[in-house]
């Protein structure tokens, strides 16, 4: 048998495993940083393969390194692990057992997916030309802990020469496999503005300095970022999601708090927004005689992908998969990913797993992970582990 008919054997026979797995896990969902039912579950599925599980680098992380029978470099495959703060719709049998938790964004499908892709490179592991590092991460969502794993040296020893990852992606047809080159994911950015007046009587608005008044005008003039400051050619967002300020229909507030998010595909134009934010709240803020501090949680990087990872993929899934199973992503999208922080400095790629053309929308209380999509989830990660091992042995 050559590696690719011995890898789809291995994959049959761990298939009712794996999708039985993610069942369990969606059922029983972890919020951010909370995942340790979720990484016992993988732990223990670990330790019956060779691969060798390395203590927590963080609390809730479950880092493995899988290696050949000769030395050689290192591919790291990460998986996220936590859930969102939603109530599940779905009405399935194994639909959320914890009340306003769900997994509402596939990563019990990844985790899964990855578990997988270990048993089935333990089976292969006499021809492995060098070591897989697996990374199950905890909080993705809104703490970005990606870039925790990487600072606290998740991926040093050994260093590794090339990343991948995936990630459910509804919309393209089940289990096909879609990237690009360059920029797939934006860089996300958190900002909370703090705008202080001077409370007094409704009233009696000449006595007072209203930090309502500034902040309609801040959420005004900061729409003029996008519109004024960022070229048409560019892609950028800045959307203010939260408005919060006042007890009561006769008293002034003395201050109130704006929070918003921002989206960038290079760092020049996150400079130039963050700039911009600066003057124009100051600047407002001044005119109308209140003061504005702003704070920023820089979360996320823009995740590029590496041309040739990329082509790479393709090549993988054209012979594990099918040449119709790939798809050409034409635009990035918007969203964040903290798998950019696995990218940042070596080589890599994520690819989107699809999940059907009438899948509900990721963060949706009626989303699920499709079980026909882990067939070709673990296929394509165990084929990408292998051939990108070749390709960097040369
Ligand atoms: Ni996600």
């Amino acid at each position: 048998m050559d590696t690719r008919q011995r890898l789809a054997a291995a994959i049959s026979g761990i298939l009712p495993r794996v999708t039985a797995l993610r069942h369990d896990i969606h059922a029983h969902p972890e919020m951010a940083l909370e995942e340790r039912r979720t990484s016992a579950l993988v732990r223990e599925l670990l330790s019956e393969t060779a691969a060798d599980v390395l203590p927590p680098f963080l609390e809730t992380d479950v880092v493995a390194l899988l290696s050949g029978p000769n030395s050689g470099p290192c591919v790291t495959l990460r998986a996220d692990m936590d859930a969102l703060p939603l109530c599940e719709a779905t009405g399935l049998p194994y639909a959320s057992e914890t009340p306003g938790t769900m997994h509402a964004c596939g990563h019990d499908g990844h985790t899964a997916v990855l578990a997988g892709t270990a048993l089935v490179l333990n089976e292969l592991k006499d021809v492995l030309p060098g070591t897989v590092r697996f990374v199950f991460q905890p909080g993705e969502e809104v703490v970005a802990a990606g870039r925790d794993l990487v600072e606290a040296g998740a991926l040093k020893n050994p260093p590794q020469g090339a990343a991948f990852a995936l990630h459910a992606w509804p919309g393209n047809p089940v289990g096909t496999i879609a990237s690009r080159p360059g920029a797939l994911m934006a860089a996300a950015g958190f900002f909370t503005i703090r705008i202080e007046g001077k409370g007094g009587h409704g009233s009696r608005p000449e006595a007072a300095v209203d930090p309502v008044l500034a902040g309609a005008r801040v959420v005004e003039a900061l729409q003029t970022v996008v519109a004024r400051r960022v070229s048409a050619l560019d892609a950028a967002v800045v959307s203010v999601c939260r408005f919060t300020g006042g007890t009561n229909g006769n008293i002034i507030p003395d201050s109130v708090e704006l929070e918003g998010t921002i989206r960038y595909l290079t760092q020049e134009v996150g400079q130039t927004i963050t700039t911009e934010i600066e003057r124009l709240v100051h600047g407002t803020c001044k005119a109308m005689g209140a003061n504005a501090t702003i704070e920023y949680t820089p979360a996320y990087l823009p995740t590029v992908n590496d041309e040739t990872m990329v082509e790479l993929a393709q090549v993988v899934v054209t012979e594990h998969l099918g040449p119709d199973q790939w798809i050409d992503v034409d635009v990035p999208c918007m969203g964040g990913e903290d798998f950019a922080y696995y990218i940042d400095d070596t080589p890599g790629a994520m690819v989107w797993l699809g999940m059907g053309e009438d899948c509900a929308p990721i963060h949706n209380p009626h989303f699920n992970f499709r079980d026909e999509a882990i067939e070709n989830g673990i296929r394509f990660m165990s084929a990408i582990a292998i051939e990108a091992l070749q390709k960097l042995t040369g």
